[in-house]
């Protein structure tokens, strides 16, 4: 196991991505506290449990710092300690420059990047008491490239990996280490609604030639939540089939 006895809170943790660094985590011994706004993240704890995992649902909004701030109370106290933060939820609204409203705007920047900063600060005062910490945030490729429709969205994974850099150089004294993974195009939820003939057309720009699984990006994720990354910090590693070179 490479996570024995430790605790992690993965937001965004109902599907897509993850849910698959629930399990994973979980199944590599792990505590997981899952944070989602969906329903369906009872479902992803209760099938780790029936697995012989452990693992609680709260319903929480990255967004809402009462919740964070409570929530990071309430697992510390149900688990006696956070080590890991997976900051993992995100979403998409995209729309060409012209056309992008403010609420557009508004909406992404606020789970994708205050969200991140909410659960980060929330989250760092127990892992400094205890001079241990991981915290890996979810950027994206297009954070590197840019991408055609997605101002409001590569603006946010852009900031993940200033942010990460910027973590790195002041938490690493407390025994914290920070860290980000661009992912590639993934199948989740959130590119099912990229039409067929698109992603055909991307397939033929990924240099592995396929869309990735969750799993295939968890275990990024797992690398960097565990001890054997401990001389690991400030970076961004994609995990995108060869995408960003
Ligand atoms: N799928 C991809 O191709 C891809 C590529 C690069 C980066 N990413 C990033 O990986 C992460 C996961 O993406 P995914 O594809 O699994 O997406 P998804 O839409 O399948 O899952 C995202 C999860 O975040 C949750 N969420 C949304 N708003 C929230 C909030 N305010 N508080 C708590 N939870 C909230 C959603 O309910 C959902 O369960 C995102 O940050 C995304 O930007 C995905």
């Amino acid at each position: 196991m490479r996570l024995p006895n430790k605790v992690a809170i993965i937001t965004g943790g109902a599907r897509g991505i993850g849910q698959a660094i629930a399990e994973l985590f979980a199944k590599e011994g792990a505590s997981v506290a899952i944070w989602d706004v969906l329903d369906e993240g009872e479902e992803t704890a209760a099938n780790i449990r029936a697995l012989g995992g452990k693992a609680k649902f709260m319903k929480v909004s990255v967004t809402d710092l009462d919740a964070v701030t409570n929530g990071m109370k309430a697992v510390a106290e149900e688990f006696g300690k956070i080590d890991i933060l997976i900051n993992n939820a995100g979403i998409t609204r995209d729309r060409t420059l012209l056309k992008m409203s403010n609420e557009e705007w508004d909406q992404v920047i606020n789970i994708n990047l205050t969200g991140v900063f909410y659960c980060t600060r929330a989250v760092v005062p127990y892992m400094k008491e205890q001079g241990y910490g991981r915290i890996v945030t979810a950027a994206s490729n297009v954070g590197i490239r840019g991408n055609y429709g997605q101002t409001n969205y590569v603006a946010t994974k852009a900031g993940i990996i200033g942010m990460t850099k910027t973590w790195a150089l002041e938490l690493g004294k407390f025994g914290i280490t920070a860290n980000c993974i661009a992912p590639g195009y993934t199948q989740t939820p959130m590119t099912e609604l990229i039409p067929k003939e698109i992603a055909e057309q991307a397939v033929k720009h990924i240099p592995v030639r396929k869309i990735a699984e969750p799993i295939d990006i968890a275990y990024g994720y797992l690398y960097l939540a565990s001890d054997e990354a401990s001389f690991v910090s400030g970076i961004c590693l994609p995990i995108d089939g060869g995408t960003s070179r």
